[in-house]
């Protein structure tokens, strides 16, 4: 195929104008909240993480104290180098803590709750270290919420993993919840916990089901292998399937934005949230936008048929999280531009 357009994006200034920092800090600060962050104590489990570093960069920008607890399995430093001054950064296993002691000693008025196993591929080969994780750990935590009567507000990162093969689109939150992967069950299970214990002893809680998400510091997934493909071979770009299968593409920074409203602006009676950009790209599109933005032109090789489990169609409704506030800030071409400039500075790749 032949690339359209030749934009390169060398560094993180981009044909707005603006550059990712400036975006991360106008969309933490846009207006809408109900919940006034300046100076509010905040913690992020699992902060240094791809999600978790980009909200603990809102949360900075809106003015929040916040504390970082992680242990850099999946997570960096490095992830955090830009705020690292004005957060509190642990090394800490969730799995050990004993979280009434903790917040008892670290008051906090939002938990963002993100530490975890993010894959499936880890929980089919290892479920007994993913339940740990994701599932035990939040339910100890939350376990210290009842006892200690917590009166605060506490956001669970979930997954679109909780459906399962999901027959319907677009996918809405009451649809059924059939996970395929000890990782959906994990989430599922945790979310379900939320919601009992909300309803039961009146904390407040919900959780958000991320969609796929991509964006600066993900090294894996559709965007960055493409990336890494297109990087490795310039002459040919191999995509499975036929490039038809649809899509939803979240933007991390709009991920991460999103639970910041689902804090401030929900009910949190242990509801759940869908999290998508709420439009479509095929893979096709995606693929063809990379090329324009790297200004690379591979000829195109489809496997022609999809990997076993990749749905044709991936459509998230949207409308609950809307409905409090939130609205997509990046623009699609806008969010693949900042992830070639952030891929470009980690690697030097050139296109051509
Ligand atoms: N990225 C996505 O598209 C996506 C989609 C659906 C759900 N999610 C969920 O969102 C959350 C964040 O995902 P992500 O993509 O940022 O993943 P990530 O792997 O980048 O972040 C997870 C973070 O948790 C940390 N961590 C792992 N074990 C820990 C432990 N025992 N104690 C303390 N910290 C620990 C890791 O070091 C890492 O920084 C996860 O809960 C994930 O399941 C992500």
């Amino acid at each position: 195929m032949t690339a359209s357009d030749n934009t390169t994006a060398s560094d993180n200034t981009t044909a707005s104008g603006s550059t990712a920092s400036e975006r991360t800090a106008a969309s933490a600060t846009s207006p809408g909240d109900a919940l006034d962050w300046a100076g509010r104590p905040v913690l992020v489990t699992g902060g240094a993480g791809f999600i978790g570093s980009h909200l603990v960069e809102q949360l900075v920008a809106a003015g929040a104290e916040v504390t970082v607890l992680d242990i850099f399995t999946s997570g960096s430093r490095d992830n955090l180098a830009a705020v690292a001054e004005s957060i509190t950064l642990r090394e800490t296993d969730i799995r050990d803590l004993d979280w009434a002691e903790y917040l008892t000693a670290h008051p906090v008025d939002v938990i963002f709750h993100l530490a975890a196993n993010a894959y499936v591929p880890p929980s089919v080969e290892q479920p007994a270290m993913d339940c740990e994780l994701n599932f035990t750990s939040t339910f100890r935590l939350l376990e210290a919420l009842r006892v200690l009567e917590w009166p605060g507000r506490l956001v669970f990162a979930s997954s679109a993993a909780v459906y399962g093969n999901s027959v319907r689109i677009p996918i809405r939150e009451d649809d059924p919840t059939v996970p395929i992967s000890p990782y959906g069950v994990g989430k599922l299970a945790a979310e379900r916990y939320l919601a009992v214990f909300a309803d039961l002893y009146g904390l407040n809680l919900a959780s958000v089901r991320f969609f796929s998400a991509f964006g600066p510091r993900q090294r894996k997934q559709v965007v960055f292998d493409l990336l890494a493909k297109l990087d490795r071979d310039h002459e040919r770009l191999f995509i499975h399937g036929d490039g038809t299968q649809v899509r939803d593409f979240l933007y991390v920074a709009d991920a991460a934005r999103s639970a910041m409203i689902v804090a401030a602006n929900a009910p949190l009676r242990g509801e759940a949230y869908n999290v998508g950009a709420g439009h479509e790209y095929t893979i096709d599109h995606l693929a063809k936008s990379l090329c324009a933005i790297t200004g690379s032109a591979p000829e195109f090789d489809y496997s022609g048929t999809n990997r076993p489990g990749d749905p044709e169609k991936l459509v998230v409704d949207i409308s609950k999280l809307r409905a409090i506030g939130y609205r997509p800030s990046v623009e699609f071409d806008q969010g693949l531009a900042d992830t070639v400039a952030w891929y470009e500075s980690l690697t030097g790749a050139r296109w051509r």
